[in-house]
């Protein structure tokens, strides 16, 4: 992730002079009371063992009249997006629950992710006011499961639930890959999907 903060930076011509990459623990922000202006957290209280824990301390280090944005996976949402493959959620589903039996086996049990949290709910209690913003998308797009969904089963600083040394997150990939070639016939690595994108809304949360 500090990597990919580092590539996208110098992508959008930020100088890395004028920036502090840290990494910490959202459970736990190790930053003073009321010292922030805007908090940006995408994709994270999902993946979180206490996400109203979070909420709060985002809530904490941000000044008076600050924002919190949010842009993430909502609990119950229904996924509508239209894959030209009918099958592209049978092999995820597939993917993803054949990569988790091998590295259960190893001894490695992750707690379930907070699915049922909703954070509408929690921060509604907590800040004064919100606004929603969309971003317009709807654009069709075309992904394999390489570039998109492989990488985000990596275990090491996937979710503070669990953290999954790099060579058995690889070595499991491989397995649970060739097993599905067996079983489908077809390298899923390599596959191409089409879908539309969603619109994306903003939260947008002031303290
Ligand atoms: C789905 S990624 C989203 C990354 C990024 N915000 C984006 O939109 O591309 C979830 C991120 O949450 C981070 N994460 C999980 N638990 C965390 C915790 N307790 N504290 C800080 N970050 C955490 C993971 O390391 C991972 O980088």
């Amino acid at each position: 992730m500090m990597r990919l903060l580092q590539e996208r930076a110098s992508y959008n011509d930020v100088s890395l002079k004028k920036v502090t990459l840290a990494r910490m623990n959202a459970l736990a922000i190790p930053l003073a009371d009321e010292s922030v202006d805007t908090v940006v957290a995408n994709g994270v209280l999902h993946l979180i063992s206490n996400p109203e824990k979070v909420i709060k301390e985002i809530w904490r280090v941000l000044k008076r009249g600050g924002a919190y944005l949010c842009l993430d996976d909502r609990p119950g949402q229904n996924v509508t997006t239209p894959f030209d493959n009918s099958h592209y959620f049978e092999i995820v589903n597939y993917l993803y629950q054949e990569y988790w039996k091998i590295i259960n086996q190893k001894g490695i049990t992750p707690q379930k992710y907070s699915w049922k949290f909703d954070r509408n709910v929690t921060c509604d209690q907590i800040f004064q006011s919100k606004t929603e913003k969309i971003i317009e998308r709807n654009q069709p797009y075309e992904i394999s499961l390489d570039e998109g969904f492989l990488p985000r089963l990596m275990g090491k600083g996937f979710s503070d639930q669990v953290s999954i040394p790099n060579d058995i997150h690889q070595e499991s990939v491989e397995k649970v890959l060739n097993q599905a070639k067996e079983k489908f016939g077809v390298d899923f690595g390599k596959v191409t999907f089409k879908g539309i994108e969603d619109n994306l809304i903003v939260t947008i949360f002031i303290k």
